[in-house]
């Protein structure tokens, strides 16, 4: 017999922590009676989430993160008796609409992506919120300050190990590579490419070009990081010589302005920029299209390729308009499934912590527990042995 399956099929057949996971829930049933809003992407892989909370017994009412909710992922959850508030959009006051609706259903527990949801119930408090879990680094940085107001267990997941090696590190990495490929169809052997920031993803991204067979440098602002690229075998030019001589220059930093106006005499005829950071603010892309020199654009929309052709005769390519290229272009498919589901299992291991009451208040806004870690770690590792 030959079925047709969905994407969806796809990655929730290769979520196998969770799949366990799932199974263990239908018996333990740790959410039965609880009530769980979450605010995260809305995309095949949060549906292989979202699914692993419902067999452990809980009612889920969902909402995305601004304009990522694909509109297939609604329709399954949907179909599965989920109550979503989204739309695919751009508008941040529509999309603030679908967080309050989340939180008005007075979730006992959060899964937030950013602080959206914990910021509205800190300022309209109810009873019965027991706590739950944080995705990012910029979430914590955004709730800390509402510490006393939260004063319930969150715990942030971007502060395990696991996360930062399995999806930072590996994923981004390769990730990052695999947009290059996918948005040029050019080859990476004998490319001199540059990687700017050399923290967890840009670790993994030198590796995986070096890998490939490419030339690859490292530029980071700080003197130890480039000692630690250096002795990890990397090129560590001045930041001036890594872009005059680079055929490819990748920004993953998370800060602002890395690639700007004055670097444009610097770059090479026929480079390609790309940024994996989160804002698409790495490359200045905006003052670059709009300089005098430009003579001429082609935009390759369906690529998601801009050339500038300058006065001199140069040519300097842009992957995704400077946006997270993994996460842009053709067919964009973002971090891989397996760091996905460790770093999912991470969320419900976390969120069963909570609502079995095992942190109290004094877990506000604090790592990952390390005995969780080392589980999920091990389930991870028998499934591979
Ligand atoms: N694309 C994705 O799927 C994805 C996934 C996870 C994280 N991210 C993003 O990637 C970015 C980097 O994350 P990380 O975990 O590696 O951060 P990190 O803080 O570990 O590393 C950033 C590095 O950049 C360096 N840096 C800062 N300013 C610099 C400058 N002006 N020039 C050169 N180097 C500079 C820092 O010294 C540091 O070593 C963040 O924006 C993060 O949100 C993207």
């Amino acid at each position: 017999m030959v079925s047709e399956a969905t994407r969806i099929d796809w990655i929730g057949g290769s979520c196998r922590l969770l799949q366990a996971t799932a199974a263990e829930f239908r018996k333990t049933r740790p959410f039965e009676g609880l009530t769980i809003g979450t605010g995260i992407h809305l995309e095949p892989k949060t549906v292989a989430l979202l699914m692993t909370l419902n067999a452990g017994g809980a009612r889920l009412v969902c909402t995305g993160n601004l304009n990522s909710t694909q509109p297939t992922t609604v329709d399954y959850l949907r179909s599965q008796g989920i109550t979503v508030f989204a739309t695919q959009t751009t508008d941040p006051a529509a999309h603030h609409q679908s967080l309050v609706a989340v939180v008005a259903e007075k979730p006992d527990l959060l899964l937030d992506n950013g602080g959206d949801l914990f910021a509205i119930a800190a300022e309209s408090p109810y009873a019965s919120l027991l706590g739950g879990t944080e995705e990012t680094t910029s979430g914590r940085t955004r709730l800390l300050p509402l510490r006393d107001k939260l004063n319930m267990p969150i715990l942030v997941i971007n502060d395990s190990p696991i996360k930062q090696f399995a999806e930072n590190k590996h994923a981004v990495g390769q990730s990052l590579f695999e947009s290059y490929m996918r948005f040029t169809n050019r080859s990476t052997n004998g490319k001199r490419v540059t990687v700017f920031g050399y923290g967890a993803c840009g670790k993994g991204t030198a590796a995986c070009f070096r890998n490939a067979f490419s030339q690859v440098s490292v530029v980071d602002i700080d003197p130890v990081t480039t000692l630690e690229a250096h002795l990890d075998g990397f090129v560590t030019p001045l930041r001036d010589d890594a872009i005059r001589s680079a055929d490819v220059l990748v920004t993953v930093t998370g800060h602002p302005d890395i690639i700007t106006l004055k670097d444009l005499p610097l770059i090479k005829n026929g480079a390609i920029l790309m940024n994996g950071g989160h804002f698409p603010n790495e490359i200045d892309v905006a003052a670059f299209r709009a300089h005098e020199d430009v003579v001429a654009t082609d935009r390759y929309p369906a690529d998601g390729i801009e050339t500038l052709h300058m006065k001199d005769g140069r040519a300097i390519h842009i992957l995704g308009g400077g946006h997270m290229a993994n996460l842009a272009g053709p067919r964009p498919l973002g971090n891989s499934v397996e760091s996905m589901d460790l770093g999912f299992t991470l969320q419900v291991r976390c969120l069963e912590r909570v609502a079995k009451r095992g942190v109290g208040p004094e877990a506000c806004i604090v790592p990952v527990p390390a005995d969780i870690d080392a589980m999920v770690a091990s389930a991870y590792l028998d499934l591979a042995r």
